[in-house]
């Protein structure tokens, strides 16, 4: 120490007395965010604002090479932090604030940072990540694939549970909302689609660099860098930008011809669906919109991306109409915790009903005494009634058939219970209110019970936390 030190050491010192914040000690930012199906999920310790992801994919060899800049913000005291990075990527340096941290990658999914100097609770901290690897996709507990899945001509991209950590390192946490940008390298006639709008698109030695912007805070699980050799159009529609891409390869099944033609006409239908529901719903929550329709039949699903849809093939007209109400229910105002699924996936499968509706097709009403009349004792009545859809017992049932469609009928048990102007006050005001942030089940039914002035539980607890048939089927 120093003669000029010695004083300001002294000064350190009696601040660190007198200030409960420097007293605090300080921790090892937890490696988990809570999650009950997946504990390593997301970490403690700070809250991310911005994503700054350069990638280049080089499809023929498989292998993926990132650089990652992330600013957050520590909420504790910090020794030592995660990320989450799946370990078939390799980190080869990271920095915290310009200065190399010493890290380990642990547990399959954890990078653990230890930074050259601690970080103070409320410190802003700028992190870098450099890695490569071949990345495979995340095999989830239902057996479905997500993160980084390669394809023919590239890699569809789609992050729901749990794929964002197989190609970026992130605090994988739906609660913990981001801005994003993302400069995709791919080779030279091949298309890079993220979130958000197109900034600006460059072709250097055989390289083309996608630099695409996502200014809306968003999800982890919903980012994408979908890429490969894709048909596209760029336009505007409702005053957002609006990208889609078409694999020229996409088809309805393995045994249709392509039909990239088809593929278009779909998404020809977005601005409709944008309209409709921004009339019913509120305001589109972001400045951009569009689909990706790929050929990835592995895949099996679609996936509301935010601002930009992953299609594994050709969808029919009511996947695109369920995956643009998303980017109302599950993108703007997102679940907490994935126990609460049917917060996304009921509330999309509800605007399918209402749109048709709303479109000459039959009533929801319709749609739900049908569902109702399902015996008990079938095989459809064990796949639609049990588990109950805010009671899921495990992870491996996050997608199926109680969360998507008895999901949707509590809220037409909703509807008919307190009347079509409640109804549509609950959900404006629900979207209102919760708009780029994060909700539980809890917060639904307070809501519901102070939009309508009706004690609402009896109606939660038979369609949301009791398995089996309702009895109220029987009236
Ligand atoms: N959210 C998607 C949809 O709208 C389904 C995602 C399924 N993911 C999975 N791992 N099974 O239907
Ligand atoms: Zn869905």
């Amino acid at each position: 120490m120093n003669r000029i030190a010695a004083p300001l050491m002294l000064l350190v010192a009696l601040l660190a007395v007198a200030s409960p914040v420097a007293a605090a000690p300080y921790l090892a930012g937890s490696s988990g965010s809570g999650d009950p199906f997946f504990p390593l999920a997301g970490n403690g310790g700070y809250d991310v604002h911005h994503y700054s992801l350069r990638l280049a994919y080089d499809q023929p060899a498989n292998s993926l090479e990132g650089s990652a800049v992330i600013r957050a913000r520590a909420t504790e005291n910090l020794y030592r932090f995660d990320l989450d990075l799946r370990d078939f990527l390799a980190v080869s340096r990271v920095t915290v604030n310009f200065r190399p941290a010493s890290y380990s990658q642990e547990q399959g999914q954890e990078l653990v940072i230890t930074p050259r100097r601690k970080i103070k609770a409320g410190e802003r901290i700028r992190i870098s990540v450099d890695y490569a690897g071949t990345p495979e996709p995340v095999i989830d507990p239902d057996e479905a694939l997500d993160g980084w899945v390669p394809t023919d001509d590239g890699a569809l991209v789609v992050n729901e549970p749990q794929g964002s950590p197989g190609w970026y390192p992130v605090n994988d946490s739906p609660r913990d909302k981001a801005t994003y940008d993302f400069r995709v390298a791919v080779a030279e006639g091949k298309t890079a689609v993220a979130n958000g709008e197109l900034v600006s698109q460059r072709t250097r030695g055989g390289w083309t660099t996608w630099h695409w912007s996502q200014d809306e805070p968003m999800s982890p699980y919903l980012a994408t860098a979908t890429n490969g050799t894709f048909l596209t159009e760029k336009y505007e529609a409702n005053g957002l930008f609006m990208y889609d891409a078409v694999d020229p390869k996409t088809r309805v099944d393995e045994a249709d011809p392509p039909n990239p033609t088809l593929a278009f006409k779909r998404l020809d239908a977005q601005p409709e669906i944008i309209a409709f529901f921004s009339d019913l719903y509120g305001t589109y929550p972001f400045s951009a919109g569009g689909g990706i329709i790929d050929w990835a039949p592995d895949v099996g699903y679609a996936l509301e991306s935010q601002t930009r849809t992953n299609y594994d093939r050709i969808p029919d007209a009511t996947t695109v109409v369920h995956e643009i109400a998303h980017q109302w229910f599950g993108d703007a105002v997102t679940l907490s915790v994935w126990p609460d699924i049917w917060l996304n996936e009921g509330f999309a499968t509800f605007s399918e009903w209402i749109y048709d509706e709303r479109h000459a097709g039959p009533p929801a009403q319709e749609v739900f005494d049908e569902l109702c009349a399902t015996p008990e004792d079938s095989k459809e009545g064990q796949d639609l009634w049990f588990p109950a859809p805010a009671a899921l017992k495990d992870a491996s049932q996050l997608f199926g058939t109680p969360v998507y469609s008895r999901g949707a009928m509590t809220l037409q048990a909703l509807r008919t219970a307190v009347g079509d102007d409640a109804f549509f006050r609950i959900l404006r005001r629900w979207y209102a209110q919760n708009r780029y942030g994060n909700v539980t089940t809890a917060d639904f039914i307070a809501l519901s019970e102070r939009v309508s002035g009706q004690q609402l539980d009896d109606l939660f607890d038979a369609w949301l936390y009791e398995e089996g048939r309702p009895a109220v089927c029987d009236s």
